[in-house]
């Protein structure tokens, strides 16, 4: 293995942090970017950590500092609302401008399975612009479209804010129809690290590869595919839950969920199953 300089620009998200996990598990030296840092207690240990916001006026400084001497920038930013939806765009832009300028050889980008196929979907379209202006810059770069993780689905099972209504109600609320093939975050930050290796890295598992080198997008899936109820149904247990999992249709996101498309069985690269997540995260 040979020692790299990795910054990962989100490396305090729930992503970025397995990323961070496993760069330094490699042996890599390792950067981590966002706009707060956490406190001494919540960071990894062995990481540095830099503030910069990619969307702020300074960010082409601030980027410049954090990506001096690194071969590789993994991007696991998220912006999820119309406010911070921007670091998806302008911030990928500010990004890959400040990575040419520092010389970075490779940018690796955390997207979604089959992202390309959700334009019903506002986010993923946002999604899809990112690809394209990292696609469009000066760096080399490899885009990871990783199916939906394992904790993304406690959302809609377990939270309080988004479904609480409907919880309240005695109900596991998913996705009806939904056709899944979720993958963990730490086998995630593998493919991360796997395609990080070189512009043509193999990578230690089934994943769907297209492009060329410097062009490359790679897909990575969960290790079995299920349905939206099977799932409800296993968190429920898991959780020891007496709330009913009650199928919904989720308008705009129906079409994409039941399609497949948020498979890959071409892909199946993920370990970690959502039992074995379960396992470990239920009453945790
Ligand atoms: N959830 C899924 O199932 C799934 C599946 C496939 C792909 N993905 C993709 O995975 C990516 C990461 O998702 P996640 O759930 O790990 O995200 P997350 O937990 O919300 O983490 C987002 C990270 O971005 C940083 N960030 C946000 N705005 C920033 C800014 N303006 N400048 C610098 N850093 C900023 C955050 O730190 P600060 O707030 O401190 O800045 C944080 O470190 C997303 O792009 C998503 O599309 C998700």
């Amino acid at each position: 293995m040979t020692q790299r300089t990795v910054v990962v620009v989100g490396g305090t998200g729930l992503a970025g942090r397995a990323v961070v996990e496993e760069a330094l598990r490699r042996g890599h030296r390792v950067r981590s970017v966002s706009r707060h840092v956490p406190p001494a207690p919540r960071q990894v240990v062995g990481a540095e950590y830099v503030a910069a916001d990619a969307v702020a006026a300074d960010a082409p400084e601030r980027l410049g500092a954090a990506f001096d001497g690194a071969d590789v920038v993994v991007d696991t930013v998220n912006g999820e609302t119309p406010a911070t939806a921007k670091v998806l765009t302008a911030g990928a832009a500010s990004i890959a401008l400040a990575a040419r300028d520092a010389g970075v050889g490779l940018a690796v980008v955390l997207s979604i399975v089959n992202v390309d196929r959700g334009a019903a979907i506002g986010y993923y379209r946002t999604k899809v612009a990112q690809e394209r202006v990292y696609q469009a810059s000066a760096v080399p770069t490899t885009l990871v479209r990783a199916a939906q993780f394992h904790d993304f689905f406690d959302r809609f099972f377990g939270s309080p804010t988004l479904v609480g209504a409907l919880t309240r109600l005695g109900t596991v609320p998913y996705l009806r129809g939904a056709r899944l093939q979720p993958i963990d975050v730490t086998d995630v930050a593998r493919a991360l690290l796997d395609v990080s290796a070189a512009l043509d890295a193999p990578l230690d598992g089934e994943a769907r590869d297209e492009g060329e080198p410097g062009r490359r997008t790679v897909t990575v899936a969960g290790p079995e595919e299920v349905d939206g109820a099977d799932l409800a149904r296993r968190w429920a247990a898991a959780h020891r839950s007496r709330r009913v999992p009650v199928g919904l249709p989720v308008p705009g996101y129906g079409a994409f969920f039941s399609s497949g498309d948020a498979t890959a069985p071409d892909a199946r690269y993920g370990r970690v199953t959502y039992d074995e997540w379960l396992a470990r995260t239920a009453g945790a």
